[in-house]
C-alpha cells in the first residue's frame, strides 16, 4: 500500500509499505482464525519517490513489529509491539506499546488486532 498526503495516517505512515507474515502467522491470516503464540508480523516502510509517473521506494524509513506472546504482554490483546528506526535494531521507538500501537490496532479487535487480510 502506499499512503499518501491527506489519509488519516499520513503523518505516521506516510509512504509505501509492506506487510510480512511468519509462517506461524500465515496459518491463521489464511484461515481468518486467532494468530497462535509466536506469530510474527513485520510492516515496513520506504520513502514514496513519484516520478514519471510511477510511484518507486525510496530510503527504508522504519521496521514495525508484533509478536504474538499473551503471557507476555497481556495488556495489548496478546501482542507484543515495537518499531525500529531506518530498520536499526539500535533504534527502538516504542515506550509505550498501549498508547502508540495498540491505540489504534484495538479497533481491529475482531480480527485479532490485526489490519492485514490475505488477498484472494
Ligand atoms: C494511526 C493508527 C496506527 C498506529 C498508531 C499503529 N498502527 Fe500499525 N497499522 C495500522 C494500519 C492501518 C495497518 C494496516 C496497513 C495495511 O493494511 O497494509 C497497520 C499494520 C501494522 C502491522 C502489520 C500487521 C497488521 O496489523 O496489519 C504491524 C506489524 C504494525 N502495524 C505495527 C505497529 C507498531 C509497532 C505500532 C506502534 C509503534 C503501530 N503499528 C501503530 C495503523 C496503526
Amino acid at each position: 500500500m502506499v499512503i499518501q498526503e491527506g489519509h488519516e495516517f499520513f503523518n505516521a505512515f506516510g509512504g509505501f509499505h509492506h506487510v510480512y507474515a511468519n509462517k506461524k502467522a500465515l496459518v491463521s491470516l489464511k484461515k481468518g482464525t486467532p494468530f497462535n503464540k509466536d506469530s510474527v508480523l513485520v510492516f515496513e516502510l520506504f520513502e514514496p519517490i513519484e516520478e514519471n509517473h510511477a510511484i518507486t521506494e525510496g530510503e527504508r524509513k522504519v521496521i514495525g513489529v508484533m509478536v504474538k506472546d499473551p503471557k507476555r504482554y497481556p495488556e495489548t490483546g496478546g501482542w507484543g509491539f515495537e518499531d525500529f528506526k531506518k530498520a536499526d535494531p539500535n533504534q527502538r521507538s516504542v515506550s509505550n506499546m498501549k498508547e502508540q500501537c495498540f491505540s489504534c490496532h484495538e479497533s481491529q479487535k475482531a480480527n485479532d488486532y490485526v489490519y492485514t487480510r490475505l488477498h484472494d
